[in-house]
């Protein structure tokens, strides 16, 4: 009599203890007191239910229509994706006054990473994509050509932002200060030809925490 109670006993315990352990997957189990968990007050950065009052059901409000985020006003491009825009560009759009940083070593940096594959190296529309695809390839020769000289900084900083037919905008990959310091290491290149500097852009680059 002892015995089978002991093995019913045992078989119990054992049932018990892998009902436990049966694998869910992303099943989070029971919660047994929920509103110890979730705040009752109304928390923004909180998300446990649907909320009725907001959109999208979300405990956090939208900002308000035109609202920037602090720090970023630079992030605002107000020139229009039109002729007119680019036009515009080039009295209107000017670099900031306080003066373009680290334009040979983080200019030449994002420069090598997102333009060298079709404008060269050097800037002499030699890079791997024109070589293969010439007809992409613009009317001018590369940034040593009178065009890109005399080009104003903010038409340049315009087609940067949102792109010029064969070429895509750039702005989801250079922050303001990033598209500016590539339009001057395009003047630079332009200018001057090949710009060496000491390799240590890779450094400076891992150093921006912009
Ligand atoms: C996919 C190839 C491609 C890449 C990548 C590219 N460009 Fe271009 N770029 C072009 C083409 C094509 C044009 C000619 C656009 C036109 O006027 O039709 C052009 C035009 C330009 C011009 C003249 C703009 C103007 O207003 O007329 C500049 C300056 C320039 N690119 C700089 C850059 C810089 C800097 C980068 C990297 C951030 C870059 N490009 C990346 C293809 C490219």
């Amino acid at each position: 009599m002892m015995n089978k109670l002991n093995i019913i006993g045992a078989s119990l315990a054992v049932l018990f203890a892998s009902s436990g352990c049966v694998s869910r997957g992303n099943d989070t189990g029971y919660e047994y007191a929920p509103d110890m968990y979730y705040s009752k007050g109304y928390e923004p950065y909180n998300q446990a239910d649907s909320f009725a009052v907001n959109p999208y059901g979300m405990s956090m409000r939208v900002p308000v229509a035109g609202s920037i985020a602090l720090g970023k006003s630079a992030f605002i491009y107000p020139m229009a994706n039109t002729g007119e825009g680019y036009e515009a560009a080039a009295t209107q759009v000017v670099a900031p006054p306080e003066g373009i940083d680290l334009v040979e070593t983080r200019g030449k940096y994002m420069y090598n990473i997102y333009c060298t594959a079709c404008h060269g190296l050097e800037g002499n529309n030699d890079g791997k994509v024109f070589q293969k695809v010439a007809s992409l390839k613009p009317a001018w020769k590369g940034y040593s050509d009178d065009y890109i000289k005399n080009l104003e900084e903010g038409k340049i900083y315009h087609t940067l932002t949102y792109g010029k037919n064969n070429m895509g905008s750039h702005a989801s990959v250079l922050e303001p200060m990033d598209r500016w310091r590539v339009v001057k290491y395009v003047k630079l290149l332009s200018s001057k030809g090949a710009v060496s500097t000491a390799d240590t852009t890779l450094a400076v680059a891992n150093t921006m925490s912009n």
